[in-house]
């Protein structure tokens, strides 16, 4: 039986890790043709090597999300490969625990910003020459639920220039920006804002009990988020069976954001 991403052609950043990681896995299933880059090459490149040998086509790529030049030719690459591209799913991305430690505010603000925003917006760039093409493809982000409400006071998450929140609120700016100013109405734009998801990324909060439960119950389905969870709503989103879905910022938070 045909998957819902019957040889689309996919590029996910990010896509060796937590949620990127998930998609992946959901998109071979569903058929898709992939091409997953990430900084981490080596795990890319063994999760390429994974979703093969289930029988999907999939390639690896090195990539630092703020090389322009590398993530040019990682979409012509894509394309050349593939014959087109149809799919970009954005999920590189860093938060305050990647920042160098005794890192200067402006330089911890710097780092997240370019990954998140300047990498999403690089990335996105160049996607969008590659499906006008077609004329057709979709974008999906990934926003937060820290896009439209900020880290709760008490926790020690934020001191008030937390640039992790500042960058999710530029995605979902750009988010809708692009969905509705490409120039390419075939070109769907969208954005899921995760709650807190058990990722790499997250482990700080997860591995330490205290913080765990009360981030938990701040989520009225009475726990985290699992990767594969926000996965299938990216699937969603990159299917054709969200053909009328554009500029959305999509909650897949657990009820976070209704309280
Ligand atoms: P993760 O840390 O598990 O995966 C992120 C991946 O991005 C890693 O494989 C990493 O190597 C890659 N990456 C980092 N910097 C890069 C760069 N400069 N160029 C290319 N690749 C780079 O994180 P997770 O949780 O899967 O996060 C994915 C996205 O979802 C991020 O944008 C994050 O902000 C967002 N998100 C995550 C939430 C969570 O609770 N885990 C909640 C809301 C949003």
């Amino acid at each position: 039986m045909a998957g819902r991403l019957q040889d689309k052609v996919a590029l996910i950043t990010g896509g060796a890790s937590g949620i990127g990681r998930a998609s992946a896995q959901i998109f071979a299933r569903e058929g898709a043709k992939l091409v997953l880059a990430d900084a981490n090459g080596d795990a890319a490149d063994a999760l390429a090597k994974e979703l093969a040998g289930s029988g999907a086509e999939v390639h690896a790529a090195a990539l630092d999300v703020r090389d322009r030049a590398a993530v040019e030719a990682t979409v012509a690459g894509a394309t050349e490969r593939f014959g087109r591209l149809d799919v970009l799913v954005n999920s590189a991305g860093i938060s305050g625990r990647h920042v160098p430690e005794g890192a200067d505010f402006e330089e911890a603000w710097r780092l997240i910003m370019d990954v998140n925003v300047r990498g999403t917006l690089l990335a996105s760039h160049a996607a969008v020459q590659a499906m006008a093409k077609t004329g057709s493809g979709s974008i999906v982000n990934l926003a937060s639920i820290m896009s439209v409400v900020v880290h709760p006071p008490g926790y020690g998450l934020s001191d008030g220039f937390n640039a992790y929140n500042q960058s999710k609120g530029a995605i979902a700016q750009l988010t809708r920006d692009l969905a509705v100013n490409s120039g390419h109405p075939g070109i769907r734009v969208n954005a899921v804002c995760p709650g807190f998801v058990e990722t790499p990324l997250t482990t700080a909060i997860w591995n330490n009990p205290n913080l765990r439960s009360a981030m938990e119950s701040r989520h009225p389905i009475g726990r985290l988020g699992r990767p594969e969870e926000i996965a299938s709503v990216i699937a969603f989103l990159a299917s054709d069976e969200a053909s009328f879905v554009t500029g959305a910022v999509w909650m897949v938070d657990g009820g976070y954001t209704a309280v």
